[in-house]
């Protein structure tokens, strides 16, 4: 009955359930004031219509009955309120082990990298039952990744990255959309999103020959000249980047400010905005040399130079001149 006509879209991710779950009761809550109004409208112009002889009787007020009716409601919207903001807070938290993919939107079209190296466009393949978090950012105007099934919709923004995480349930091809107006081909941005088997999902990664994109960011590393600085000994004019994404960073002016993602972007773009205490503010400026995808290239790097395999061992046993190194170096410890 459902394929004919269908009420909801596919139930195709962990949080589709809980979505629907409260969108229904809201549904039903509505529905059924809506009906006992109109009921009560039809009874009460019924039975207290005016009649010969009858006189209106004047009611001056109940306590118990305001009472109910304020008590009742204020129970049942911060019900709701709670109910939704659980939902909210679960849709907004990526669990920590996601599978991370780098998403560039621009006018019209979606643009995927894979860590393990696959890009694709407007087409993006996943695995079922795997947490995937979606680490996005336009290259021009304010977009925003829609999939109807997973229940997710995320606004992407220029000059920052966005996150959003699913776990597709069930194995199929479901919808992508741009849901934020964007110019003329707006309804034009579409896409899929491709659920496999892991199995498949397997096969699918190893159908390229791509490089992984941490490897992809390194060589960049390399080539646009930040090795110079940013070198793995306390010897560089730059911080040592081991281990301290994640981390909390003390800057030049006593704040301090935890390196993640947006804050290693703005630091590779616009170096000066936050210096790290005991460096200079020497690095030149790479806004408008980089490509998005080159960026989340660096980015991916940059964080895997703080995963367990290299990170740790690494980072334990290089010493630090600057108090935020020594700062990392306590986290890492
Ligand atoms: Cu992109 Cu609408």
């Amino acid at each position: 009955m459902f394929e004919t006509f269908p009420l909801w879209p596919q139930r195709a991710s962990s949080m589709a359930g809980n979505v629907d779950a409260l969108f229904i009761f809201l549904l039903a809550l509505c529905g059924f004031m809506c009906i006992a109004i109109f009921i009560m409208i039809l009874v009460f112009a019924a039975r207290y219509r005016r009649t010969k002889g009858r006189e209106a009787e004047q009611i001056e007020g109940s306590n118990a009955l305001e009472l109910t009716w304020t008590g009742v409601p204020l129970l049942i919207f911060l019900g709701i309120f709670v109910w939704g903001a659980v939902i909210y807070f679960m849709e907004r938290t990526p669990p920590d082990d996601s599978a991370e993919i780098y998403t560039v939107a621009k006018q019209w079209m979606w643009k995927f990298q894979h860590l393990e190296g696959q890009r694709e466009i407007n087409e993006l393949h996943v695995p079922v039952g795997r947490d995937v978090k979606m680490i996005m950012t336009s290259q021009d105007v304010i977009h925003s990744f829609y999939v109807p099934a997973f229940r997710i919709k995320q606004d992407v923004l220029p000059g920052r990255y966005t996150v959003t995480w699913f776990r597709a349930t069930k194995a199929g091809t479901y919808h992508l959309f741009c849901a934020e107006y964007c110019g003329t081909a707006h309804s034009g941005m579409i896409g899929e999103v491709v659920v496999m088997e892991p199995a498949q999902y397997e096969q699918w990664l190893s159908g390229g020959p791509a490089a992984p994109l941490a490897e992809t960011g390194k060589q960049l590393f390399m080539s646009l000249g930040c090795s110079t600085c940013h070198r793995f000994d306390t010897q560089g004019r730059g911080p040592n980047l081991v281990g301290i994404y994640g981390k909390p960073a003390e800057l030049e002016d006593g704040r301090t400010v935890i390196a993640d993602d947006n804050y290693i972007r703005e630091s590779i773009l616009n170096p000066h905005a936050k210096i790290v205490a005991g460096f200079k503010p020497i690095m030149p400026v790479f806004q408008g040399l980089v490509s998005e995808e080159q960026l989340n290239a660096l980015l991916a790097y940059i964080k895997s130079l703080s995963q367990p395999p290299q990170g740790t061992a690494g980072t334990r046993n290089t010493p630090s001149t600057s108090p935020s190194g020594q700062q990392q170096m306590i986290q890492v410890q």
